[in-house]
């Protein structure tokens, strides 16, 4: 073949080879989500905007499901996702100790699967390496964060002056290792800065804002002006505990401090007003996106590694202006 024919050779080739990619114009991935729950405050924003994210930027065609905190009916939509046919998995356990029995069903069928929230054990994250995968913040970080937000105050969170950190624990749902870990770095931030701590009441809310104001209500009906220091699981239980608060006519920052995580929009702006000593970002875009980006690579068959990280971030009267939305 001379050098002109090659060329025309060539030439033809890649237009053949064009035409063949446009003409079987590629079909969408399809993700299956799976939620907790989707009446969770913190989660209906991550959940809106993976939604989102893997629609503009990957044209993905995307399931979310709800799995109304039952983890018989999340095992079920599982199920289904795999009788469909879905490229990738982005699951949100309802129980954490689920993991291994889901790992199970979505390696039979082959369907590589993104955990996020929920942090499955570590072992369940050796089961099936390079195809399963967790995304997710360290709940560790978020406890040390609450805790040296009180730390820094004035009055290092002693309002009575009693020489102690007299505090009452709201917490979250067990089956998310966010709740001992916030519960116990919280308070061990306190002490590792050398400060006295004393727990008045600890009970679980669940993650939702009327049992976040139930709780308190009784914390403070039952314990008055000893109580220093509310620390909240999240901002929902925290938005709740703010209600008790001001309905036993206490005032926040004057003789008592709130902490919550999550760093939902209306938190951050009572955080700048002073009506919540402080919260900490809990990053669902960066985490969503990342969980997104992993879920694609996993889809098109790359190996992916087994954690993915996003860091929390402090949010307090100073800063706290850099977390609300520009003003128009
Ligand atoms: C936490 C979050 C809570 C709740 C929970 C659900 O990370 O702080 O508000 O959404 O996840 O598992």
């Amino acid at each position: 073949m001379n050098m002109k024919k090659l060329l025309s050779f060539a030439l033809a080739l890649v237009m053949a080879l064009g035409m063949a990619s446009f003409g079987m114009a590629e079909e969408p991935i399809k993700v299956g989500v799976c939620i907790y729950q989707f009446n969770d405050n913190f989660m209906t924003l991550y959940r809106t905007e993976l939604q989102k994210y893997l629609e503009e930027t990957y044209g993905a065609q995307v399931t979310v499901v709800d799995g109304k905190n039952d983890q018989t009916e999340q095992t079920n939509q599982v199920n289904s996702f795999i009788a469909e046919g879905v490229d990738v998995l982005i699951i949100n356990l309802v129980q954490s100790t689920s993991a291994a029995t889901v790992i199970d069903l979505v390696q039979a069928a082959d369907i590589p699967t993104v955990f996020i929230n929920r942090e499955p054990a570590e072992e369940d994250m050796t089961k099936w390496e390079g195809k399963t995968c967790y995304v997710g913040a360290d709940a560790r970080q978020s406890g040390t964060f609450q805790g040296e937000i009180v730390a820094a105050l004035e009055n290092q969170g002693d309002y009575n002056g009693n020489g102690t950190i007299d505090y009452v624990m709201i917490m979250g749902d067990p089956e998310n290792v966010d709740t001992p870990y916030r519960t116990e770095f919280s308070i061990k931030a306190l002490t590792d800065a050398g400060l006295t701590v004393n727990k008045l009441f600890e009970q679980r809310g669940d993650w939702m804002q009327e049992n976040g104001q139930q709780l308190a209500a009784n914390a403070l009906a039952q314990f008055g002006d000893e109580i220093d220091v509310i620390f909240c699981n999240n901002d929902a239980m925290a938005l709740g505990a703010y209600q008790a608060i001001v309905d036993a006519g206490r005032v926040v920052g004057e003789d008592i401090a709130l902490l919550g995580v999550d760093a939902l929009e209306e938190c951050v702006l009572m955080v700048s007003e002073g009506t919540m000593t402080g919260t900490v970002l809990n990053d669902h875009v960066g985490q969503s996106h990342t969980a997104a980006d992993v879920a694609i690579q996993a889809a098109n068959g790359e190996e992916v590694d087994s954690y993915y990280w996003v860091d929390y971030v402090k949010v307090t009267a100073e800063n706290a202006a850099e977390f609300l939305p520009a003003e128009e």
